[in-house]
């Protein structure tokens, strides 16, 4: 994947501490427009990154993940179907803030995050408090997060985080499927979303500012 031009992979040191080299330049250096930058934070294999790219070419979308296996399939899907609309980035979600300017970012989509039940993992938890404040820190006003999850947990943990942190939630549903929603991108279904459907879990969507 080093060969691939949309594939970024910043080293340690670059982001460590440190503010990356496309941080607060991504509209000039690697769009080329100004279009509204979208993030898929765990992106996996980037299902969401290249069919939100499809569906919005007037937006920019960047596909973020550690795993670089599972990004290779987005990045080359998007690669084959020339979609100059779509980069991933290869890192861990805690750097953003060294990897996105403030203000920098107009949505994020969080999708099946690992629900992380154990107390003492509440921090890695893509909706825990530590998370949302560097999610706001590289936001635009009003920005719109999210989350699509399979567990029970993680989507009641994440409504009392944004209740007790007095956040606005926009869209919340314990079983998206039996809601008829009209919004067809939320039909997207992801690896782990077909294999969480396939063992009978129902799909639960939050949309919220932070
Ligand atoms: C359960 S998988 C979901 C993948 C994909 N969104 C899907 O729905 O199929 C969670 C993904 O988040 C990534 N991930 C978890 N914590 C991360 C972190 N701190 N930084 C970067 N990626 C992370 C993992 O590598 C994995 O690909």
């Amino acid at each position: 994947m080093t060969a691939y031009p949309n594939v970024i992979a910043p080293g340690f040191e670059e982001v460590f501490g440190a503010d990356f080299r496309l941080k607060g330049c991504w509209a000039d250096e690697v769009f080329g427009n100004r279009h509204p930058l979208v993030l898929e934070l765990g992106c996996g294999k980037g299902e969401y990154t290249v069919a939100l790219a499809r569906k919005y070419p007037e937006k920019n979308f960047i596909g973020v993940d550690i795993k670089g296996a599972r990004m290779w399939v987005g990045a080359t899907d998007a690669l084959q179907n020339h979609l100059a609309n779509v980069t991933f980035l290869r890192t861990r979600i805690e750097f953003i803030r060294s990897c996105f300017a403030s203000g920098e970012v107009s949505e994020i989509w969080l999708t099946f995050p690992d629900p992380q039940p154990q107390q003492s993992r509440e921090n890695k938890r893509l909706t825990s408090p530590r998370f949302l404040q560097s999610y706001r820190e590289i936001m635009q006003p009003g920005g719109m997060i999210h989350l699509k999850t399979d567990s029970q947990f993680l989507f009641e943990y994440t409504c009392n985080i944004l209740k007790s942190n007095n956040l606005r939630i926009i869209t919340c549903t314990d079983d998206l499927y039996n809601v008829g929603s009209t919004d067809d991108i939320l039909s997207v279904q992801t690896y782990y979303e077909k294999m969480f459907m396939d063992k009978g879990y129902t799909i639960k969507y939050l949309k919220f500012e932070v």
